[in-house]
């Protein structure tokens, strides 16, 4: 049991003692797919030049899993594209912030992602973390507490949540491998009734091609998990003719990305170079912008 950076007491598991009782939280299904982004996220802070270079990803993982870079293939760089992800909606969010000062962030299912840290955006910026409950138990155990940056417990289907939130203002909406994982009913209802509460904004998020939502059941991992996709498009750009009011920007590269090809380790390289041979893994996930 030893006092950790936050002063907090942790056991060996990196568990939360709080006054002797262990403050454990039980992630089930999709729940855990936090879990190998932070982990990528983590061993990208040790590259000698890291993507993203996020602290607090590697302590977090630390206190999670103390040796989740030791064994065998544990430091294996292969998970480095979610890292891409999450730089090239990092850059965007900043860009979008730097021109609205009064914006209200709305970044859902954020599992332990640290974006508002590595942003640092002005006090002017109200910024909300959503994910379910007892994810953001999870992350109240391990990151710190900010001022104007809200956490939200909820499953963000049940859209009351979108009531807590001030309207009137422009909206930044980052959402880093959640949709996926809704149903497209869902993500056609969270896009519209944002759109329709805000007087204008963007959308930041990435999606899954319809052979890798239909491949997604046969995935060891999602297997693992208990948590296959529930969608995929191989037009992501037509999901803007879900609201007249809703324009396709662009998208950014993730498995191709020349950043992915100029810092991931030469062996890691090598394999995504392979693999982006193939067309249909090269365009599997795609990183959007849409505005309104
Ligand atoms: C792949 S993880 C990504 C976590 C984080 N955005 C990141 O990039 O590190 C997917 C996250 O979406 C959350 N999630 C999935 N479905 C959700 C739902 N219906 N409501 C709220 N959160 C959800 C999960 O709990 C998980 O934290």
């Amino acid at each position: 049991m030893t006092p950790d950076s936050l002063g907090q007491v942790v056991d060996v598991d990196g568990r939360v003692l709080a006054g002797g009782i262990v403050v454990d939280v039980d992630l089930v299904g999709v729940q855990k797919t936090l879990n190998p982004v932070l982990k990528a996220k983590a061993l990208d802070n040790r590259l000698p030049v890291p993507i993203l270079g996020d602290p607090h990803a590697e302590r977090v993982m630390r206190r999670l899993d103390p040796g989740y870079d030791k064994g065998r293939f544990r430091a294996s760089q292969l998970g480095l594209a979610a890292v891409v992800r999450a730089k090239a909606l990092d850059d965007w969010a900043r860009d979008f912030l730097a021109d609205h000062r009064d914006a209200v962030v709305l970044n859902l299912g954020c599992g332990l992602d640290a974006r508002v840290y590595r942003i640092d955006p002005p006090v002017t910026v109200e910024w909300y973390d959503l994910d379910f409950p007892s994810v953001i138990d999870l992350r109240r155990q391990h990151l710190p507490p900010r001022e104007h940056c809200t956490l939200i417990g909820s499953d963000v289907t049940d859209l009351a949540w979108l009531e807590q939130v001030p309207r009137g203002r422009p909206v930044l909406v980052v959402a880093e491998g959640l949709v996926p994982y809704l149903t497209e009913d869902d993500v056609r209802r969270l896009l519209t009734s944002v759109v329709d509460a805000f007087p204008t904004g963007r959308m930041l998020f990435d999606t899954v091609s319809v052979s890798a939502w239909r491949g997604s059941r046969w995935d060891p991992i999602g297997r693992m998990y208990n948590a296959v996709f529930r969608c995929g498009f191989d037009d992501p750009a037509a999901l803007a003719s879900w609201h007249p009011l809703l324009e396709y920007v662009d998208e950014a590269p993730m498995n191709d990305s020349p950043v992915l090809m100029d810092r991931a380790p030469a062996t890691i390289r090598r394999i995504y170079r392979l693999l982006n041979l193939i067309p249909s893994f090269r365009r599997s996930s795609r990183i959007l912008r849409f505005r309104f």
